[in-house]
């Protein structure tokens, strides 16, 4: 599979790419915002089609990793990796030391393990409405 890493998204990429993963629902223009919004964004690419994003944003402080996604019918063939090491590679690039973090599930814990981040226990959660 030959993938491409490009550093534009969708708003209509986005969303599809979201729902294949079951996120839930946000509005569109509020999408658009996010995404125009995000200091770096990363899609993988593969015979014209966007099968994978992540985006960062940051305040100069501190750097947040978020919505890196890929497309089911893609995953397990290293395009996660991919994502992340783009993303490491431009923090590097960019910043000097800062904190780095995101937030995710359990089953993905080793997956981020494997490309370098540590678990932090502690975090508390707020689900708004
Ligand atoms: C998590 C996710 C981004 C991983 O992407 P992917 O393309 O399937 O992962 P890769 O194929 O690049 O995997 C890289 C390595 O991590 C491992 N890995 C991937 N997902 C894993 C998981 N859930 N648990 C443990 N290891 C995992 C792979 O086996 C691979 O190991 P290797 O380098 O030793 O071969 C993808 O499964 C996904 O989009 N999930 C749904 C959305 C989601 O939960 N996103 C994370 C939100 S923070």
């Amino acid at each position: 599979m030959n993938i491409t890493y490009k550093n534009t998204l969708t708003v209509e990429d986005y969303c599809r790419l979201r729902k294949a993963v079951k996120w839930y629902d946000i509005p569109e223009n509020i999408i658009k915002q996010a995404l125009e919004k995000s200091d770096y964004i990363v899609s993988a690419v593969s015979d014209g089609e966007t099968i994978g994003m992540a985006r960062l944003m940051t305040d100069g402080t501190q750097i947040l990793i978020m919505d890196v996604a890929v497309h089911p019918d893609f995953q397990g063939r290293g395009v996660g990796k991919g994502l992340i090491e783009n993303i490491k590679t431009h923090i590097e690039k960019t910043y000097k030391q800062m904190l780095v973090s995101l937030t995710t599930d359990e089953k993905n814990v080793d997956f981020y393990e494997k490309l370098g981040f540590n678990k932090i226990v502690g975090m508390r959660i707020w689900h708004g409405i």
